[in-house]
């Protein structure tokens, strides 16, 4: 057995004050090491909520989550979390910044640091060590994010929409970037995005939500050439045909 997550009927309720809102009815699911599984539905259907739940900072109500065979309980330091906006510190250098798991997990492991060397080094960000992010364009930043999010040696990384505030120009080639430095690094990815093209493009398997309580609505197992980038794989001859099917299910739920 090659799963690394799996999710066995976990729902959630938040309590408010004033209400309770119901955000996830029932999602079960398993992920293969190595991956590669986009989630996409509806705007405020749950998405983030799952993530959280797999990131261990919020308990679902109801079902349970396993990560490599074991429960779930608590956040563990092999599931990383990488969200929307880069989120590095505009007062810390972009290796300070790359170093942080590692301090704030008190890593005094030298090997730990040289491979954090080693991905700024490989990943084009070597000579930006001492500048600050300001300095960066948002696609170095976005990689300085993901090479921050890889200090901690995670297995499985949680991506929340990390490519939405990029201008669309930039988005494909982070994309390219992010993906090839996630399979290099073989890593498995959970990544939820709006962008059908860019779920498309990166994932082995789409997964479409209902809205909210959001479920599985459906699975779909994208069977381009894994071998050519994201970006190339938008030509693929049968990327319009997923296209056009992921649409009609999400406007469908839209409606
Ligand atoms: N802390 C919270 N307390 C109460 N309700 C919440 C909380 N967080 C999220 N919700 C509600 O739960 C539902 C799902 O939210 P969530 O952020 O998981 O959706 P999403 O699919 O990530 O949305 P988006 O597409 O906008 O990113 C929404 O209706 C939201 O308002
Ligand atoms: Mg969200």
């Amino acid at each position: 057995m090659n799963e690394i997550l799996k999710l066995d009927g976990v729902g959630l309720t938040y309590h408010t004050e004033t209400a309770e809102i119901h955000a996830i009815e029932d999602v079960s699911l398993d992920i293969a090491k190595g991956e590669f599984v986009a989630i996409i539905g509806p705007s405020g259907c749950g998405k983030t909520s799952i993530l959280s739940i797999i990131s261990g900072l919020l308990k679902p109500s109801r079902g349970k989550v396993y990560f490599n065979g074991k429960e779930l309980v608590k956040p563990d330091n092999s599931i990383a979390y990488m969200l929307q906006r880069d989120e590095l510190f505009p007062w810390r250098t972009i290796e300070k910044n790359a170093y942080l798991p590692l301090e704030i997990m008190r890593v005094k492991d030298a090997k730990r640091k040289t491979d954090v060397e080693r991905l700024l080094k490989k990943y084009g960000l070597w000579e930006f060590r001492k500048s600050y992010p300001e300095r960066l364009s948002g696609g170095m930043r976005q990689r300085a994010a993901l090479i921050r999010t890889l200090a901690s040696s995670p297995e499985l990384l949680l991506l929340d929409e990390p490519f939405s505030a990029l201008d669309y120009q930039t988005r494909l080639e982070v994309c390219d970037d992010v993906y090839s430095i996630i399979k290099s690094e073989k890593k498995t990815a959970l990544l939820v995005t709006h962008d059908i093209s860019e779920a498309i493009a990166m994932a082995d398997r789409i997964i479409v939500l209902t809205r909210r309580p959001t479920k599985i609505l459906n699975m779909h197992l994208i069977d381009t050439d894994k071998s050519i980038s994201p970006l190339k794989r938008r030509e693929s001859p049968d990327f319009g045909k997923w296209f056009e099917r992921i649409w009609r299910e999400l406007n469908n739920e839209n409606k």
